[in-house]
């Protein structure tokens, strides 16, 4: 017999949503987790915590589907049963349903989750009983995508996970908008936000990418995205173990391996 239900951990909190909002993490997770996807024996994909409505779940699924499987599954979960009831029009089962859970994933056991601006609004000492609880439920080989960003979604910082934890920190900014790279202080994952103070790495590197583009200013006419690449390079050279290659930086994005940045 079932015994009774779980309740979901975790507390509901603000559903501040918008469609595209998290387009750039969704074109890093397929480029960076799709291997991973398409090795899993079960295509399943938890979006934790989609918010007043579930656009975001419904552009994650189609984005999958067309870049990494077509038989993908996507259960978008919420604490909140109200925003659970509210999503049922936007299923289309079998690739996107919707269920109340937490960080306990509702005893699925998925491939990967994508957890984005959920942890924002707890308390920074909450972060790793929350990591491990989600990356303890995941598929053997699967992956926790955990971040934060702004109502557009271009500025944010994600944590890739695996169930030893964090494997690295990536930084995203839509380089036509931004005026400096410190803007991405706002927007920094929870386990760091708070972090960005004279004495921590992460601080250390947002003062670096500061620097950097100051002296690439000179990049600016031929475009955002090549003073952005300069601005990496630079970073890189100064001896920040920058991840990945200059195709990857141009959008934007600036990825460091977790113990690098781990606050101190
Ligand atoms: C700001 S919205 C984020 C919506 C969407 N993910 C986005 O980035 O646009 C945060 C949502 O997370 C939900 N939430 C908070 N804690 C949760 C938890 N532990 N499990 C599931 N959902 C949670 C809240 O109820 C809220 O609807």
């Amino acid at each position: 017999m079932a015994g009774p239900a779980r309740r979901p951990l975790g507390v509901v909190t603000r559903g501040t949503t918008n469609p595209n909002r998290l387009r750039r993490v969704d074109n890093w997770i397929v480029e960076t987790c799709g291997d991973a996807l398409r090795a899993a024996a079960d295509p399943l994909v938890v979006d934790l915590g989609y918010g007043a409505e579930p656009v975001t779940a419904v552009e994650l699924r189609s984005r999958l589907a067309a870049a990494v499987r077509s038989d993908v599954r996507v259960v978008g979960l919420e604490i909140d049963p109200v925003r659970v009831a509210a999503a049922q029009p936007a299923a289309d089962p079998p690739g996107l349903t919707f269920a109340r859970g937490g960080f306990e994933l509702a005893g699925l056991r998925p491939a990967l989750v994508r957890a984005f601006n959920v942890l924002r609004q707890y308390d920074e000492s909450e972060v790793a009983a929350a990591w491990a609880t989600m990356t303890g439920a995941l598929a053997p080989g699967g992956l926790l995508v955990e971040g934060t960003c702004d109502e557009l979604g271009r500025l944010g910082g994600w944590v890739l996970l695996d169930p030893d934890g964090p494997r690295s920190l990536t930084l995203s900014a839509k380089p036509t908008t931004l005026d400096h790279p410190g803007q991405l202080a706002e927007r920094l994952p929870k386990a760091l936000i708070h972090r960005n103070v004279e004495g921590e790495p992460i601080h250390a590197l947002l003062r670096a990418l500061d620097d950097a583009w100051r002296r690439a200013a000179p990049y600016a006419p031929y475009g955002p995205r090549q003073r952005w690449l300069r601005t990496v390079s630079t970073v890189r050279e100064t001896g920040w173990p920058v991840l990945g290659r200059p195709h990857g930086w141009r959008h934007g994005l600036l990825t460091i391996p977790w113990p690098a940045i781990a606050p101190r």
